[in-house]
């Protein structure tokens, strides 16, 4: 039954017609837990909100299907205009964005034109941009931009998925430019051709890659809300030594939120992912997806 409704929810995410119609619709279900607005403003009000709090912030302007040049150079307007918000308004923030959102089924000239003018931005405003990694589809293209956009910009950063195999081998290469990574779980539907199909296989690897990057001693931003993981990586840290200016640790807006709070006390960097934007639902259903429990919670709000 929950993988049944796992696949639907990622299946549902992927579609463009349920997507067109929520992003015509505006916020519904419950999302509003999990995405900080529609709005710019709404979302530099959030991230004031965590600021206060102690926490730190990355932001991402929601949308991954994008079907022209002109929407693909909008997408990199808007991750723009985030950056020059986060300058204008002195919130504590940088910006998180996905590739195909800037064109990257287009073409990959399209896309690196666009990454190219965000980074631009970004380093006018002495900023950072981190850029998510998506399915397994775009992993290679996004590690060869990746690996280009590396030789002129130092304020770039990408996410590396516990849950594929090839992802030790990537660090390892990675590790050579000094790669500064988030390392995740990874939340798509994946082929055991490429992925662990295990849970505990996927934990495994998790904790193995983040020691190697932490080893490498280049800076890692372990993204997980899982106490275990985090309990672990906390003494592995202490035991080695390892100086507070070398990780970070990331959760995502409105997820285990005490373990957010319990982090600050205890005098760890935390940032949180802050999506925002009208391109919601697919962000939505994948946090759905990796945690089907969270159904009862969308059922309840369904009549709101
Ligand atoms: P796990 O899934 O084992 O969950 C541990 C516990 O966390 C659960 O028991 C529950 O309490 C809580 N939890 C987790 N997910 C929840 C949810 N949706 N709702 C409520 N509670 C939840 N993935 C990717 O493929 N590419 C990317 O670029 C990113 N970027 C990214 C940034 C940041 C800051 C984070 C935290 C995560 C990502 N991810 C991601 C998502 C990541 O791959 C993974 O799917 C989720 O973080 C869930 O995995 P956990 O490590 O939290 O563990």
């Amino acid at each position: 039954m929950e993988t049944l409704m796992r696949n639907a929810f990622q299946f549902l995410g992927k579609n463009r017609v349920v997507n067109g119609w929520a992003r015509k619709y505006g916020l519904k279900f419950g999302a509003s837990r999990f995405v900080a607005g529609e709005s710019l403003d709404k979302a530099i009000g959030a991230v004031h909100k965590l600021n206060k709090e102690g926490k730190l912030a990355t932001l991402d302007h929601l949308g991954e299907f994008v079907g022209s040049e002109e929407e693909a150079i909008l997408s990199a307007q808007m991750c723009i205009q985030t950056l020059q918000a986060i300058a204008k308004s002195g919130v504590d923030s940088n910006l998180s964005l996905k590739m195909t959102s800037l064109g990257l089924d287009i073409s990959k000239d399209l896309c690196m034109r666009n990454m190219r003018s965000i980074l631009d931005c970004a380093r006018t405003h002495g900023n950072f941009v981190r850029i998510d990694m998506e399915d397994f589809s775009h992993c290679q293209i996004s590690l060869d931009i990746f690996h280009e956009l590396r030789k002129d910009y130092d304020n770039v950063g990408l996410v590396i998925q516990a849950y594929l195999y090839r992802s030790e081998e990537d660090i390892r290469n990675l590790s050579e430019i000094g790669a500064n990574l988030r390392l995740v779980k990874g939340a798509y539907k994946e082929s055991p051709k490429v992925a662990f199909p295990e849970k505990k296989q996927v934990d495994d690897n998790f904790r193995n890659i983040i020691k190697q990057h932490l080893m490498n001693g280049h800076y890692s931003a372990i993204a997980s809300h899982d106490p275990t993981v985090i309990a672990d990586m906390k003494s592995f840290i202490k035991g080695k030594g390892i100086t507070g200016d070398r990780y970070e640790f990331q959760m995502l807006y409105g997820i285990s939120e005490d373990l957010q709070k319990q982090l600050v006390q205890e005098g760890y960097r935390v940032r949180i992912y802050v999506p925002y934007g009208m391109d919601w639902f697919g962000y939505f259903m994948r946090r759905l997806a990796e945690r089907p429990a969270n159904v009862w919670f969308v059922l309840k709000n369904l009549f709101k």
